[in-house]
Formats: structure tokens, C-alpha cells, sequence
């Protein structure tokens, strides 16, 4: 019986990159510290270093890695487990199809998110949705699309390291429950919250990560596309690339 890594290598995606120990990030590496959900605010420049995950046990989280999707929806929406608690209208658990093999996850929500109480619903969301038809996915169908931090930044500035890592459990229960076959992370914050290490995204496309045994890619953020337009074409070989991934991994 072949182990995963070696099915991997036979379709020329593994084996799986692992980041264990964080590499150090160079000082030029600031194509996305900010994101601008796109809804007019400036983007703010928080350098958003790892949430790393000091591996703790705690009643909150082993309460939070047994949750159901109801569970999670109503702990999501009471959490006052960080400070974003204090200005969000609501919290965004996520939205699509839980039996989905795709996993989008982003920043966290933006002003409209936070009226609407779904991901992704302003202008980087329309630029996502333009992303998901390319490789013609459609928002709720085999896509579940969810955030790094569950709650409104104020002024849509990057989340503190601390506020990542309070909703990790979260995003982390969300995955088990989905049990994705491809996680796609767009932008830093996501990117460093799935592979709990530093990350530089123009340094990290086109590599297929390893999330707990979930295959993840890793891109960037549709803000960021927005205001970045000569990264667009890159993003859409990335985007190619996940459709390849995924075929092979429903392949398999
Ligand atoms: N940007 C994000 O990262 N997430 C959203 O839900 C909306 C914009
Ligand atoms: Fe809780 Fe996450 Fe909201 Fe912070 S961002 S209050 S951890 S749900």
C-alpha cells in the first residue's frame, strides 16, 4: 500500500511542501501585508506575522473541535474570544456547499460582509466570483468559501497575529468538517494561518502545501488583484493550476 506522498509524485503533484520551521521573511516581501476588501477604506500596512498555534489545549477548544455546523454558526456568532468582537455587526462563519471539494479561504469580512453576514459579497467578491467562473466554479456549488478571522477588522486593516490565532480553531473545525480535497489560501493572512508559518505569496505560488494532509495552494488575494493589476495574470496560472491539481486529485 502506497503512501499518500508516493500517489502524489505519480500524478506530479506531491510530495507536499511542509513548512515546519518558519522561514524569515525578507523585508521586501510586502506584496500583500495589507488588503483592501475593496470597499473604499485605505488598506492598512500591519506586517501580520504568523498565528502561530502554540499547540494548546483548552475547554474552548476541545469544545470547538467537537462543534456540528449549527454549533459552530451560533459559537461563531457569540465569540468574544478577541477584540473584533467589540466593533463587528456579526460574525461571517462562511458560505457554500459543506459536502464542497473546494476550499476558498480569505482574509476576513469587509464592511458589506459584516452587514450581510456572507464572505466575499463586495468587490473582491465580484472579482472572486469572476475568479471561481474562470475555472468555471460557481460560489455554493463543490466551493465552500470562509475566512481567516471571522469578525470585521475596524477599517479593514489586516488582523493582529492574536485575533488569527483566536479564530483559528474555528477556520480548523470548519476544514474537518468539510474535509475539502483542495484548499485554496488567498492572500498572506490566509496563507500563514493555514500553514502557520511566515509566507511570501509571489514565493509560494505554484507549490502544492500540505494542511494536516489536505493539499493546499496558495495565491493572491482578490483585494490585492484589484489594486494590483499587473499580478492578475499570475493569479489566473494559479488558478489553472488548482483546476489541474484538482483533477488529478479527483483522479485518484
Ligand atoms: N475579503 C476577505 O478576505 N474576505 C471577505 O469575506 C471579503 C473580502
Ligand atoms: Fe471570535 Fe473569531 Fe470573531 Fe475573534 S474574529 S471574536 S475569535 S469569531
Amino acid at each position: 500500500m502506497k503512501n499518500r506522498d508516493a500517489y502524489l509524485v505519480e500524478m506530479g503533484l506531491g510530495p507536499l511542501w511542509k513548512l515546519r520551521n518558519p522561514p524569515v521573511v525578507d523585508s521586501d516581501s510586502v506584496e500583500d501585508r495589507s488588503v483592501n476588501r475593496g470597499d473604499g477604506a485605505a488598506p492598512t500596512t500591519g506586517v501580520g506575522a504568523p498565528p502561530f498555534m502554540p499547540g494548546e489545549v483548552s475547554p474552548r477548544l476541545d469544545a470547538i473541535a467537537r462543534m456540528d455546523w449549527p454549533e459552530l454558526k451560533t459559537s461563531v456568532a457569540e465569540c468574544r474570544a478577541c477584540d473584533l468582537c467589540k466593533t463587528r455587526k456579526q460574525a461571517v462563519l462562511g458560505v457554500g456547499d459543506v459536502q464542497a471539494d473546494w476550499l476558498f479561504v480569505g482574509e476576513g469580512p469587509g464592511a458589506e460582509e459584516d452587514e450581510r453576514g456572507e464572505p466575499f459579497v463586495g468587490q473582491a467578491g465580484k472579482l472572486l466570483d469572476a475568479m471561481l467562473a474562470a475555472i468555471d466554479l460557481k460560489r455554493g456549488e463543490d466551493v465552500y468559501i470562509a475566512n481567516a478571522v471571522k469578525c470585521r477588522p475596524p477599517n479593514n486593516r489586516t488582523p493582529e497575529p492574536a485575533e488569527t490565532a483566536a479564530c483559528w480553531p474555528y477556520l480548523q473545525r470548519q476544514i474537518d468538517l468539510l474535509k475539502p480535497k483542495l484548499i485554496i489560501a488567498l492572500g498572506r493572512p490566509a496563507a500563514q494561518s493555514l500553514l502557520q508559518a511566515e509566507v511570501k505569496i509571489s514565493a509560494s505560488r505554484g507549490k502544492l502545501f500540505d494542511h494536516r494532509g489536505i493539499p493546499a495552494i496558495v495565491t493572491y488575494h482578490p483585494a490585492y488583484l484589484l489594486r494590483t493589476l499587473q499580478d492578475k495574470a499570475k493569479a489566473w496560472e494559479d488558478l489553472l493550476f488548482a483546476r489541474n491539481t484538482m483533477r488529478k486529485l479527483k483522479e485518484k
